[in-house]
Order: C-alpha cells, then structure tokens, then sequence
C-alpha cells in the first residue's frame, strides 16, 4: 500500500533515473552526474521520496516506487527546460558558479521560470513531507525552494546540499537575482557545502549584499531579521567506497580490466579520463598537455595510450557544442598524428557505461587523469582512488574540491600547460613504492570518508542546527 507522506523527501532538478528513448521505446536509465551515483546509494537503505525532474518535456509521468524509493515526478514544460534549466540554471548559475570559464547570460524571462519551477518543487515537497519531517533540497537548479518550502511548511526541516562551488561574492554579485537566491537559501535551517571556502563564500556574500538590516552573521550562523537563524558549514561528499572496493576486486572485472589493456595492444602506460563533456573539467588543458608531450616526443605513442570516457552533457547549449567540437576535432589531430595503425593514441568514448565497465577502466589505468578547471567535489578522482589500494597515480587539479582531501596526489594547475606537462611525467615514470605510499594514504581516506559518512553528518548537521532563538 503506498504511503503519501514521507519522513524524509530528496528534491533534486534530476530523479535518480532520465525517460529516454532505445530503439523507439520509451525507457529509465541512470540519470548522469555526481549527485545521483552519491544520492542513489545513500538511498538505497533508506525509505523517502525524491522528486525530480524526468529528463523529458511535457506532462509528469505517475508517480512510482523503484529500489524500495518512492519517485515523484515533476512536469517541466518546453519552455521551462530552455528558461529554468538550460537558460537560468545552466547558462546563468553555472558559469558564475565555475569561475566564470565562459561568459555567463542573464535574461529576465529565465529568472521568471526559474521562480516558477522552484515553486513548483517547494509545493511538492510541502504535500509529500510527513508532520516534522525533514526535506533535503539539491543544488543550484533549486536554491529558492528553502525559503518557499518554509512558508508553506514551517514544521519542517529543510536542509540545503550544494554540489557545485559557492563563488567568491565579486562573482557572485554579477547576477541580477542575487538577493532573491541568498533569500531563498536562507529560508534553510542547514546549508551544506564542499568546501570552507564556499561556506565562507555564502556568508560573506550574506553579509556584504543583504547588510546588517536584513541578517547578522555570527560564526558559521546567518540569522535573518524575522529570528531564524541558519547554519552554513562544510559537509564534502563521497563515494560508496566499500561498493567500488568489492566491484573493483571481482574477477569479472579484474578480466574485463585485463582484456581492456590487451585490446589496446597491452600498453605499458595506460592512462584515462573520465568526464561529463563539460568545459569545466579542463579536458581541453588536459589533451593539449598529451599532444605536446607527443609531439615533443617525451611520451612514445606505442608505449602510452590514453582513453577518454567523454560523456554526452547538455547537448542543446552552445557551450557545450563548442567543447564538444574542440575535443573530437583535438582528438582526431592527436591520433591522425601519432596512432600507429590500428592502435589511437586516444580512445575516444562518448557514451555512458555500465558501473561495472566504469570500475573495470579504473582498474586497468596505470595514471588518471583529472584535470578540471573548476569543479566542486569530482567523484571520479575518488572512484579512481577506491579501485586501488596499492597501484596507479592519480593526477589532481588544484581547483577541485577533492584536492582538499586527496593531498597525496600528483597536483596540478592545469591552466599551466608547462608544469601539468612534468606533472603527468612524474606521475607516469613515478617508482611503484612512491605510488604506494601514495594511493594508500588515499585510499585510507576514501575508506573512512565514504557517502554514507558524508549523509550521516548532513542528516545530523540539519537535526541539530538551530532554528528560532
Ligand atoms: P559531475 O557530477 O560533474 O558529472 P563527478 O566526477 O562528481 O562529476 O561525478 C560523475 C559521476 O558520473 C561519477 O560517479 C562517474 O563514475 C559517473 N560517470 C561519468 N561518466 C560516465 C559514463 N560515461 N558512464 C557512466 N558513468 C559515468
Ligand atoms: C552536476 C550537477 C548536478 C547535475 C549533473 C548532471 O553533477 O551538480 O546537479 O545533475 O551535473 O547534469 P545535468 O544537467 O545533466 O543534470
């Protein structure tokens, strides 16, 4: 018998799965991205709602139940995906949140919708939650739902996660919204971010921007003039460790590692990147440093091969085009350069896998390569990382959050093409007791770090902050 209110609610712009259509049948798949590999796995031995959007235009599809999760999903019209998400949310929020990569554009219309959607969520999420129960709210597609929710259920607690960076205020007070989202954020009890710096990014923009008439900030505390008081603290997101451990060791995916290394004709260095196709990860930077290193032949393109996992993103933005055509067209030059017959220099792969083919590719590398220009966690960086204990190199850019834990990585400023260069070297002709001590400290701190870890401390940060003086 399904139940209608729910102790705890996830709201995320994204459900854990994305309609789409295979051979002209309507189907779920995994939705992509970081939030939904860490949210569906602390949901999966938890009972709640998530509502979200399904991926598609037009009216919702009936709620159901999938992995013991109740799925609500929310209608976005035509329109709302080209203003909310792709313009407001994308084309607006993104760049200004990633330090402004590409130029960001702000249009009227897009706030308007922005507005409108996240209402939409906030009266969702008022219905499906239980008398005291807690939602939690996901990232930049969904910052004025906190304070819309609270005016429509103040005996709940709402908490706040945001997957992306916070930027410094200088950026952040580009936006033309930018009151009505510090506002909307603040309608939370718990705001939790990856890093300090973020944390410290929201205050201060709290502070400089709405001023001491409309909130006072104490410590990690911002109270708004009406008394509610909300707390704003690092919580960094995982991974499910212990999951991508066992995966890694099973011998299905040992051979699938095995015969992944001998179809690229058992290469003594094996590197790889996994991405979402997005002009923040610096796969531009990245496939520019190995072209150098090619051409200047300090890497031998019969000895080294490099697969990049580029996965489809966004596809209808122009930004996204561009990347897109700058990396296959980087790429093509690359191997039409250098690949000795039959053998690319470059596996391209633009697709989305399994997570057993995922696990089996981590595996088989000798050196990953993450290079991104601005990302708040990076996942993948500590995925690598579980599916070794004692082996491969894990090369980090300075500007992800997860160069904040994994500090025995070989860091990198991938904006300098030089340095990155000698950093990939090192990391490749590094001596294997170097890389041991290196990914086992690593890998320690993934293990003890793991999401179920990083769920805990959010759940409790939000039980526990305060709320009415
Ligand atoms: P983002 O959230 O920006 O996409 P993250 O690195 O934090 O970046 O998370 C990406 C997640 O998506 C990881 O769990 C990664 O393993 C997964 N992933 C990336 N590319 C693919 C792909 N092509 N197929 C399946 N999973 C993928
Ligand atoms: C990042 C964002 C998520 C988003 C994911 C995939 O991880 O933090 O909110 O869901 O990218 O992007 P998309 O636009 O396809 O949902």
């Amino acid at each position: 018998m399904p139940r209608d209110r729910f102790d705890l609610v996830i709201a995320a712009n994204r459900l854990p799965v994305d309609r789409a259509r295979e051979g002209g049948r309507s189907v779920w798949r995994r939705s992509p991205g970081g939030l939904v590999t860490a949210m569906e796995s602390v949901m999966s031995d938890r009972d709640g709602a998530w509502i979200g959007w399904s991926g598609v235009a037009g009216r919702a599809p009936a709620p159901f139940e999938q992995d013991g999760m109740h799925l609500h999903p929310i209608a976005l019209s035509a329109d709302e995906i080209r203003d909310y998400y792709e313009g407001f949310s994308n084309g607006s929020l993104w760049p200004i949140y990633h330090d402004v990569i590409v130029p960001a554009t702000f249009k009227r219309r897009w706030q308007a919708a922005y507005e409108q959607v996240n209402q939409r969520f906030a009266e969702i999420a008022a219905e499906l939650a239980a008398d005291g129960g807690t939602v939690w709210v996901h990232d930049y597609q969904l910052q004025q739902v906190p304070r819309l929710l609270r005016e429509l259920r103040p005996d709940v607690r709402i908490g706040w996660f945001n997957h992306i960076p916070f930027p410094p205020v200088e950026l952040f007070m580009q936006l033309p919204a930018r009151d009505g989202l510090l506002r909307g954020l603040l309608g939370a009890d718990f705001l939790g971010f990856q890093r300090l710096a973020d944390a410290q990014n929201f205050r201060r923009a709290c502070r400089q921007l709405l001023g001491d008439e409309q909130v006072t900030v104490r410590g990690d505390v911002v109270r708004t003039a009406d008394g509610h008081e909300c707390r704003a603290a690092a919580v960094p997101i995982s991974i499910d460790t212990r999951g991508m451990v066992e995966l890694a060791a099973t011998p299905a995916v040992q051979e699938r590692a095995a015969e992944i290394r001998a179809q690229l004709g058992d290469p003594e260095h094996l590197l790889l990147g996994v991405d979402r196709l997005d002009y923040t990860k610096g796969i531009r930077h990245r496939l520019k440093a190995l072209e150098e290193l090619h051409r200047e032949g300090r890497l031998d393109a019969d000895r080294t091969k490099f697969i990049q996992v580029a996965t489809p993103s966004r596809e209808r933005l122009e930004a996204y085009q561009q990347i897109r055509d700058d990396v296959e067209r980087t790429v093509s030059r690359i191997n039409g350069d250098h690949s000795p017959i039959g053998a690319p220099t470059v596996t391209y792969l633009h697709r989305s896998f399994p997570r057993e083919e995922m696990a089996a590719m981590f595996v088989a590398a000798d050196v990953m390569l993450v290079t991104p220009l601005r990302d708040g966690m990076n996942l993948v960086a500590k995925e690598y990382v579980a599916a070794h204990d004692d082996s491969g190199a894990l090369v980090l850019s300075e500007f992800t959050g997860a160069a904040t834990e994994l500090k025995q990585a070989f860091l990198c400023n991938p904006h300098d093409i030089a340095r990155t260069k000698q950093t990939i070297l090192r990391a490749i002709d590094a001596e294997p007791r170097e890389r041991a001590r290196r990914m086992r400290a690593m890998h320690r701190q993934v293990l003890r770090h793991d999401v179920q870890h990083w769920a805990e401390q959010f759940l409790t940060d939000l039980a526990t902050a305060p709320r009415q003086p």
